[in-house]
């Protein structure tokens, strides 16, 4: 009897192992970022995401959302994320539309104005695995990833000082792939 079940369970567990090798190896997963989600695929991958940032300790933002650290996060928005999360006013870009899973617009709807500044600030200093959302730990100072997330927390309500730092020199995909202190090599 006992016998039985334990073989029972190891041919499912064996089964379910196959089947899903089957699924990657035979090519049915989707690989496009086009392609519908593999089931449960997102709301895993949210669950995930959330149970780990559930154990982090939950920091008060670093700098206050004053008119001036605003527009410095909007100058640091402007730079390395507008291609991807989008602008005030602006339709979605066309690196926003290939991507998936879909960069959120943050400047349209509720953007991340209902989560906590940490909890932004933690995801533009780590990254989101596999989902094209880079960490710029190393790349941005803590005072800027601060500022940057104080400003998308509080998207809704930003002076028109804010804004017009936003929309000038909004950059280019081109322009965020070589930043200007970083120049092409020249060819001999
Ligand atoms: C190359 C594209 C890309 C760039 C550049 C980028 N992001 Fe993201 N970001 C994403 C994607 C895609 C997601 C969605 C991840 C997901 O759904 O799991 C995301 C998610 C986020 C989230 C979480 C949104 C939510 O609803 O929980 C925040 C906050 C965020 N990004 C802020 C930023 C900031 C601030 C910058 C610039 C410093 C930035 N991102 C740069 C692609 C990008």
């Amino acid at each position: 009897m006992l016998k039985g079940l334990i073989l029972g369970i190891l041919l499912g567990i064996l089964l379910v192992a196959g089947g899903v090798y089957y699924y990657f190896s035979s090519g049915r997963a989707p690989v496009a970022t086009s392609a519908p989600p593999i089931p449960f695929e997102e709301s895993l991958a949210r669950l995930g995401l959330h149970a780990y940032l559930d154990k982090l300790p939950h920091p008060e933002p670093q700098v206050p959302a004053d008119e001036a650290n605003l527009v410095s996060g909007a100058k640091v928005y402007k730079e390395q994320c507008a291609t991807c999360h989008g602008l005030p006013n602006e339709p979605k870009t066309a690196v926003a539309q290939g991507m998936f899973p879909a960069p959120p617009q943050l400047f349209h709807g509720v953007g991340v104005t209902d989560d906590d500044a940490w909890e932004s600030y933690w995801k533009v200093e780590n990254g989101i695995r596999m989902s094209g959302m880079p960490g710029f730990k190393g790349q941005l100072t803590e005072t800027q990833i601060w500022q940057v997330s104080v400003l998308v927390k509080n998207a809704d309500k930003i002076a028109e000082s804010v804004k017009k730092e936003l929309a000038a020199g909004a950059t280019t995909p081109m322009e965020m792939a070589m930043p200007s202190g970083n120049p092409a090599p020249k060819k001999k």
